[in-house]
């Protein structure tokens, strides 16, 4: 055989192979030139009749045929199955009807949902609520509430202050001045949020915690409204009728100023280490606005006056739920926050 008629051969090989459409085919190509009584294994056996002399160069080029037919073999069954694939992902039709994979939820967290529901309850009351930075400046968060540069009551407020002489607010109550500059008066709301003190941490304090304040501003408001204001509304907020007590309290923007006590939840006043085994947790501030806040806030005195309380928002979560560590609040825990769901 001569090796042009070879070159033949392997192209009418290569032609069968690239002919079949799909694996049987494919095999059956296969058989007709690999197999035993395939063609290029005739070939094969074909050498052994080439004259001596060219025996070697024939056996070299029917090699040659072999190696190209298994080598596009190879090659067309790779092709056959990346076609198999494809044309499975192109026709696949789902089943919508299966019952899918349940996403993880996440879940409200417990300081949002009491926030949340404080505000509707206020909002009930006939509250604005309102919604204040938590980068202050000096006037606001101390000055304009009575707290000058060198009022003692600045060394209870650890103060994070920024490089240009900002501050984190360290309490809710600048709200009181922002709400008394931009609501006409008589007016009440609330003003929930973030505030930030510079302090050592253990379990009943963190630097960042959570208030809500409280503004009403009206004519003719006495002690006595806010006696029952407080009364009220802590009623409403824990939905049963709640044991609370008024001791005389400090604060430089109210005047008379007073502390409400919340009969402690988690021990029913036996004492434990939320309410530091007093019985009693310390609840919220509260007062008659002093004149001169009112003042700093563009309001008359002899005109205007009104009530003030801010409340420990972190507090009244771990009351409600019983969390005897302020830690776990803002701690960012899966475990604890999947309880909440
Ligand atoms: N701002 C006070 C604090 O963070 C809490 C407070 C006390 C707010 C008395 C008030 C108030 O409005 O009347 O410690």
């Amino acid at each position: 055989m001569e090796q042009s008629q070879l070159e033949e051969v392997k192209s009418a090989a290569l032609a069968q192979v690239m002919a079949a459409e799909d694996e049987s085919a494919l095999r059956d190509a296969e058989v007709a030139l690999l197999g035993k009584k395939g063609t290029v294994s005739l070939l094969s056996r074909g050498i052994s009749q080439v004259p001596p002399k060219e025996r070697g160069a024939f056996g070299r080029a029917v090699n040659d045929v072999k190696k190209a037919v298994v080598e596009a073999l190879t090659h067309a069954r790779e092709g056959l199955r990346e076609a198999a694939i494809q044309s499975e992902l192109d026709d696949r039709s789902f089943d919508v009807t299966l019952p899918g994979i349940r996403p993880t939820g996440g879940t409200m967290h417990p300081l949002s949902q009491v926030q949340e529901r404080l505000e509707e309850t206020f909002i009930a009351m006939g509250y604005h609520v309102l919604d204040y930075l938590e980068v202050e400046d000096e006037f606001h968060n101390f000055e304009a509430l009575n707290i000058p540069a060198d009022h003692p009551a600045r060394d209870m407020h650890d103060t994070f202050w920024t490089k240009d002489r900002l501050l984190l607010r360290t309490h809710t109550s600048p709200g009181q001045i922002r709400a008394m500059r931009t609501l006409e008066p008589p007016f009440r709301a609330v003003f929930p949020g973030k505030v930030f003190r510079y302090e050592a941490i253990d379990a009943s304090h963190e630097h960042t915690f959570h208030q809500l304040e409280g503004l009403m501003i009206d004519r003719h408001v006495s002690v006595a409204h806010l006696n029952s204001s407080m009364q009220i509304m802590l009623s409403q907020i824990f939905g049963q009728e709640l044991t609370i007590r008024l001791r005389p309290g400090y604060f430089p923007f109210v005047e008379p100023g007073f502390e409400c006590d919340v009969q402690c939840m988690i021990c029913g006043g036996a004492g434990c280490r939320v309410c530091k085994h007093s019985g009693w947790v310390e609840f919220l501030g509260c007062g008659l606005v002093h004149p001169n806040v009112l003042r700093s806030a563009g309001l008359d005195p002899d005109e205007w006056q009104g009530w003030a309380f801010g409340l420990g928002l972190s507090r009244l979560v771990m009351m409600q739920y019983g969390i005897d560590d302020i830690r776990h609040i803002m701690g960012g825990d899966l475990r604890f926050l999947r309880q909440f769901a």
